[in-house]
């Protein structure tokens, strides 16, 4: 058996977490690979929308099991309270979900240092979603971080404490006031509820599984823009969101590797700063936002709108070898007389498709016009009913990219969903 993977090939929330719980019945395992709590996965059903920030988008499916990765970074005080929130008995999420011992932890010190670092950006700030994220993988790589196994080591407390001492050394270099106990009683508080959940050698889990024939989907946060080597640095977040990210996540190879499942807007958004070159700061930008409810699930800041990003899209399918294209939004779009995509950039009077190593507000998108849809499509439920000029603007997407689009979304409930036959 093969894993596959779903993930964002844009800056974020394009609507994995819709997307995963509504492939999550044809799934065994749901496994989320890296990024932390700067998630916020939006899924609907019964008229109740549920985000999640940690825990995998299969976990409303009674018959899964959901699995946090190694790759990811784990905020104990955020997964108790979002445990909490789900609305399922605790006992029963305790049997849907297992965590790797070596997720990495965030520590009270990294929101702090986080926030910290941010003040200290001034007009640059990278627009962090302030939940540690920065900080936690900085000390994975720089060997001083804490992992969910070692919560139950005897001298937890005496390593937590060390690490505590070497972030406050830090922090004192930034002149910035906080409030160290509100952090630390909540985080605790969860590393207690941790505690009762079934902490896993995941690597060996996966194999075990993959091999006794169940079906895995790993599911990404994040987007390909927002990924540490291949977004735009440095406004962008600090683990691999791409598919190759899932391999180190998950401790799978290459070869293990099935569909690539990438998931795309029919236009942009970006939360937090960072260059955006088909960015609308109009009222077209405006409407996108409020038809589309464009605002953070984790921050709840408006998201930055703009035109589809061809240039962008292609970048991302070639970095991810993505498979299938699944196109969602599709109805915010709806009544816009003509759409715009950007097929090229022009950058000092030179037309190009790729991106270049510097995004600046030198680059001048180049669009093509499309003829837009008029009708409500959220009632649609097979392809071929859909709008002709949405299924021509599909085929132009199809024909641009060589990828072919297999589901489109024309909701948000996981009921809003055409998988094209
Ligand atoms: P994620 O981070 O990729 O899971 O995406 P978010 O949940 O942050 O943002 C996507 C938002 O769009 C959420 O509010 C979803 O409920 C909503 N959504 C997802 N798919 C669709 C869709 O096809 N149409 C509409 N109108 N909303 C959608
Ligand atoms: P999902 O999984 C959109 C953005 C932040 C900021 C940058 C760095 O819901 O798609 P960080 O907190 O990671 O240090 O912030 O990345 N960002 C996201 N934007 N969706 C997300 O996740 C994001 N996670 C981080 O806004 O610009
Ligand atoms: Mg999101």
């Amino acid at each position: 058996m093969k894993i596959d993977i779903l993930l964002g090939l844009q800056w974020g929330d394009e609507g994995k977490g819709k997307i995963v719980d509504a492939l999550s019945p044809g799934y065994d395992v749901i496994a989320r690979f890296q990024g932390g709590p700067n998630a916020g996965h939006s899924l609907e059903f019964n008229d109740v929308k549920h985000v999640l920030h940690l825990i995998p988008s299969g976990i409303f499916h009674s018959d899964k099991l959901n699995l946090i990765g190694n790759g990811v970074v784990l905020d104990p005080a955020v997964f108790k309270n979002e445990v909490e929130s789900l609305g399922i008995p605790f006992e029963e999420v305790t049997k849907r979900l297992v965590i790797s011992k070596k997720t990495h932890l965030i520590l009270p010190g990294h929101r702090i240092l986080d926030a910290a670092s941010e003040n200290a950006r001034g007009s640059s700030k990278i627009g962090s979603t302030l939940k540690g994220i920065g900080p936690a993988y900085t000390d994975k790589a720089s060997r001083n971080g804490l992992r969910v196994g070692d919560i139950l080591r005897d001298n937890f407390m005496e390593i937590y404490k060390k690490t505590l001492d070497y972030h406050l050394n830090m922090v004192r270099s930034y002149n910035f006031s906080f409030d160290l106990a509100e952090f630390e009683k909540g985080w605790f508080e969860g590393v207690e509820i941790l505690k009762q959940f079934t902490l896993v050698n995941s690597e060996y889990l996966v194999h075990d599984l993959l091999n006794q024939q169940n079906r895995i989907l790993a599911e990404g946060a994040q987007g390909t823009l927002l990924d540490i080597d291949f977004g735009s640095y440095p406004f962008v977040t600090s683990s691999n969101t791409i598919s190759a990210g899932a391999c180190t996540g998950l401790g799978v190879a290459p070869q293990q590797i099935g569909e690539v499942f990438g998931i795309f807007k029919a236009y942009c958004t970006r939360v937090g700063s960072g260059p955006f070159p088909t960015e609308l700061n109009n009222s077209t930008g405006e409407k996108i936002r409020k038809t589309g409810a464009e605002f953070g699930a984790t921050t709840g800041r408006p998201r930055r709108c703009g035109w589809l990003d061809l240039p962008a899209l292609k970048y991302a399918i070639m970095i991810n070898g993505v498979t299938k294209l699944f196109l969602t939004k599709a109805d915010v779009l709806s009544g816009f007389e003509k759409i715009m995509v950007c097929t090229a950039y022009r950058i000092n009077g030179e037309t190009t498709d790729q991106i270049p190593f510097e995004i600046d507000a030198n680059i001048e998108p180049v669009y093509r016009e499309v003829e837009g849809w008029s009708e409500d499509i959220s009632s649609v439920r097979e392809f071929d009913k859909l709008p002709s000029s949405l299924k021509n603007y599909i085929s132009f997407l199809e024909k641009e990219t060589g990828v072919p689009v297999t589901m489109v979304s024309v909701g948000p409930d996981r009921e809003e969903t055409i998988i094209r036959q």
